[in-house]
């Protein structure tokens, strides 16, 4: 028998939750264990409690709701996403992954459908990377990929701690992250691209993700008056910052498949009358193929030395602070998304995820795949991202349908 899931109330609880650390433009603001942050793993929490499924924390902040299955010993299978969000985010990047897993849970209650194994949905602290890095936070500890001291010590802009806020929340004295066995994890997303509503379709078969690393670069110079000192007797970070952003561009330009992005300048003391003593900037670099991020990487190193040669009056530092390579999902469960897509009578493609997603580090360790629907125009990390009703319904139910045949 096919069940679907309850729309009205999946698409009241995406806006409700959207209302928690709202911003013009219908975007949110939740970054990483903010006060939003916290505010709306509460309002989620609340939902759950009243639902009373079992509650789970860890030492990063990771969330574990479980329904339980009539066979407690069986390996659960686990969905989920996160709830933190740029710091001009949208409504859906995150949060519709774990408000439809817990539409999943519920719609199974309202229609007294038992499993044999339990359900869990997961919660992960700090997809989104932007006020701690790295990304992927809260998962890559859980799996494993990600040593939980380092990602203690990361510091925001402002120099506070993950561990500060870790024990600011309470989450010190839960256990340390650690994935128990379970049969595999299911993850529903928007595209975050513009792929899927070109062509007209309502679900992606997502096939695995592109590998992405992150760079930290700082130019050090000497602060002076921007007047009294000739320009050939500066030690200016500025003109090593314009051959570095052109490089950058340059290595985006080698192959239609190659994404590099420079998301922060920052020039110190940032004044308009004094040159810049430093400049900090940060480098993404996203391939879908290993050994073409591999060859961006070589060609950043080289590029740089390059430039740092040319460029004696000032110091480069290069530091990389992430890699996560190229995923491929499971097969089964990209198969059981399809047939649920098919079944459905929803037009379906495949697809790879351009963005990175906790399914990553979860498919490291478990079978895993992802389900995408359309965002408008592929805009997101924006807050005018949105996805319609009848998509955001339609991805629910293939993730119903595909979490019901593992744990049946
Ligand atoms: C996460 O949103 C990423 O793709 O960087
Ligand atoms: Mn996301
Ligand atoms: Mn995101």
């Amino acid at each position: 028998m096919q069940h679907s899931i309850d729309g009205n109330r999946l698409w009241a609880r995406l806006m409700a939750m959207a209302e928690i650390g709202a911003i013009p433009e219908n975007g949110s603001c939740r970054q990483s264990l903010s006060d939003e942050d916290e505010a709306g793993r509460t309002l989620f929490l609340k939902w759950c409690l009243s639902r009373g499924y079992k509650i789970r924390r860890d030492r990063i902040g990771n969330l574990f709701v479980r329904r339980a299955g009539s066979h407690p010993e069986a390996a659960p299978v686990l969905i989920g996403s996160h709830l933190d969000t740029q710091p001009t985010g949208g409504r859906f990047d995150g949060v519709l992954g774990v408000l439809a897993g817990l539409e999943v849970l519920e719609t199974l209650d309202d229609r007294g459908v038992e499993t044999t194994r339990s359900i869990e949905l997961c919660v992960w602290t700090n997809e989104e990377g932007c006020r701690f890095q790295p990304a992927m936070m809260g998962s890559g500890v859980a799996c494993g990929s990600l040593d939980l001291e380092t990602a203690l010590s990361a510091r925001d802009i402002s120099g506070i701690t993950l561990a500060g806020e870790i024990a600011r929340h309470g989450y010190d004295s839960h256990p340390v992250p650690r994935l128990d066995e379970a049969d595999c994890y299911i993850e529903l997303h928007i595209e975050q691209g513009p792929i899927l509503e070109a062509a007209q379709k309502t679900i992606g078969v997502v096939t695995g993700g592109q590998g992405i690393r992150w760079y930290e670069l700082s130019v050090l110079g000497e602060e002076t008056h921007a007047g009294p000192v000739p320009m050939a007797l500066r030690k200016d970070p500025v003109p090593m910052l314009t051959q570095i952003i052109q490089l950058v561009q340059a290595i985006g330009r080698i192959n239609a498949d190659a994404r590099c992005t420079i998301g922060k300048i920052c020039l110190s003391p940032g004044s308009i009358n004094v040159v810049p003593g430093c400049a900090d900037m940060t480098v993404d670099l996203r391939h879908p193929d290993e050994a073409g991020l591999d060859d961006m990487h070589r060609r950043l190193m080289d590029g740089l030395e390059m430039i740092r040669r040319a460029h004696g009056e000032v110091e480069l530092q290069v530091r990389p602070i992430w890699h996560s390579p190229v995923i491929a999902f499971d097969q089964h469960l990209i198969e059981a998304v399809r047939t649920s897509a098919s079944n459905r009578q929803l037009p379906f493609q495949r697809v790879t995820s351009g963005a990175g997603h906790d399914a990553f580090n979860l498919a490291r360790r478990l079978p895993a795949t992802m389900i995408f629907i359309p965002c408008r125009k592929g805009i997101s990390h924006n807050p005018r991202e949105y996805a319609e009703p009848y998509h955001v319904s339609a991805g629910a139910n293939v993730l119903l349908d595909v979490v019901l045949g593992r744990a049946e």
